[in-house]
């Protein structure tokens, strides 16, 4: 509904609230409603806000026969009747009085309806709304970008999320995956990893859609916005979700990350990203100890690709990497000789340590430093233990 022909339908809904709650004052208590309000509405406006504050808010906050929707739409009402026609409303008011009770609680229940429907619309209205916004080509692009979004935004909370579908919207947003306006396209791939995160159905719908080549290709946009909104949403496709994952290792997934990773000339956020996926990917394999470990892992410069990241100078992307090796090193199928010799984990993990101990001066962040440092420990027992297996083995 348009805002004016809103703001029409709130004077005429003005007028007949006010002749209700002159009717009701009126047989409930006829002194108290002729004193004080039909009176003053009559004179001036003035009074009549005033009366109105007293007296329709009584009726507003009726939970009898107004109850829900009224209290949003308060403010509105009163200016609604700050604004109509003290004429009008009397003759409207005149009328209503002539009403049996019958008729008044119908034309009550007419009121409660309208009220309802001006009531703000719900989240799946406003999608709706938004993927209608998508669908009309004779919009201009902004229109559509705010309609993107709106999206965004209303695919956070998961029942919204698991309406998109419904509402005919996952096929609307990832068919803007190939708009020629990269921030539409960067905008929908944001709301697919939003509303796939942690959700599988979502995750379900949407790999069953087909998006998730699409979205791998867009992993190598040269906008790293792109980019990295699109491996955002890869992530969230194919977590805990086998699946996904099944998709992604059919669309080398694994060469993406590891040309990602030893690409030092590539955005750092997308180098975080991708260990961070790589340690997801390997915990996930951890936890589904009973099904076989999928060969990618093995791959001695996918490994080292993933070892040499702890040469970064960012702490952050160091600690990623770090644990994702220490997943690596969990799983059966990886070979602690393949790590030590072709990957050098041993001498990174030293020269690790120095670096941290050279750090560990600077007060400002000798937590991180610690916290590091430990972690750094702990992989390199865990090395240590997986290398003496096989040197037991061979020996
Ligand atoms: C009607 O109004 C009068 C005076 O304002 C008051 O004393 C009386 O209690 C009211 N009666 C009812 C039924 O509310
Ligand atoms: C598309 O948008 C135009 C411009 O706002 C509007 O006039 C038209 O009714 C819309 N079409 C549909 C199908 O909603
Ligand atoms: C590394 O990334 C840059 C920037 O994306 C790209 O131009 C270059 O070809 C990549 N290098 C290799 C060896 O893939």
């Amino acid at each position: 509904m348009g805002r004016s022909s809103a703001m029409r339908w709130l004077l005429i809904l003005a007028s007949v609230v006010m002749a209700i709650t002159m009717a009701r004052a009126e047989s409930v208590n006829k002194s108290t409603s002729d004193g004080l309000f039909w009176s003053t509405a009559k004179e001036e406006g003035d009074l009549m806000r005033k009366a109105e504050a007293e007296e329709s808010t009584a009726v507003l906050n009726d939970k009898d026969d107004f109850d829900g929707g009224f209290s949003s739409l308060d403010g509105m009402l009163q200016w609604a009747i700050g604004h109509s026609d003290p004429a009008k409303l009397k003759d409207s008011a005149e009328h209503v009085q002539r009403l049996s009770p019958d008729e008044l609680k119908k034309r009550q229940m007419e009121i409660k309806e309208l009220m309802e429907r001006l009531k703000t619309p719900s989240d799946a209205q406003l999608m709706q709304v938004a993927i209608d916004d998508l669908n009309n080509l004779s919009l201009p692009l902004e229109d559509h970008h705010r309609a993107l979004q709106e999206l965004l935004i209303l695919v956070e909370p998961i029942d919204n999320a698991n309406d998109l579908h419904k509402l005919g919207g996952l096929p609307v947003v990832i068919r803007e995956l190939n708009n020629p306006d990269p921030e539409m396209r960067t905008t929908s791939a944001w709301i697919l990893g939003k509303a796939s995160q942690n959700n599988p159905l979502v995750q379900k719908q949407v790999l069953e859609l087909g998006a998730l080549m699409k979205l791998m290709k867009m992993v190598k946009s040269s906008s790293i916005e792109e980019a990295t909104k699109a491996l955002f949403a890869v992530s969230a496709l194919v977590r805990n979700n086998l699946d996904g994952q099944e998709l992604f290792y059919a669309e080398a997934g694994d060469l993406m990350l590891q040309d990602i990773m030893s690409n030092s000339s590539i955005d750092i956020r997308l180098r975080k990203k991708s260990v961070f996926l790589v340690a997801d990917l390997a915990e996930y394999q951890l936890e589904a100890r009973n099904k076989a470990e999928l060969p990618f892992f093995s791959n001695h410069f996918f490994l080292k690709s993933v070892v040499d990241l702890t040469a970064s100078t960012d702490l952050d992307l160091q600690e990623k990497a770090l644990v994702a090796i220490k997943n690596l090193l969990l799983l059966r199928t990886t070979e602690a000789l393949v790590l030590k010799d072709f990957c050098g984990l041993d001498v990174a993990l030293v020269r690790m340590r120095q670096q941290l101990q050279h750090l560990m001066v600077e007060e400002y962040r000798r937590d991180n430093v610690m916290d590091l440092e430990s972690l750094c420990r702990e992989v390199e027992l865990i090395f240590r233990g997986k290398l003496d297996k096989v040197k037991t083995w061979y020996s």
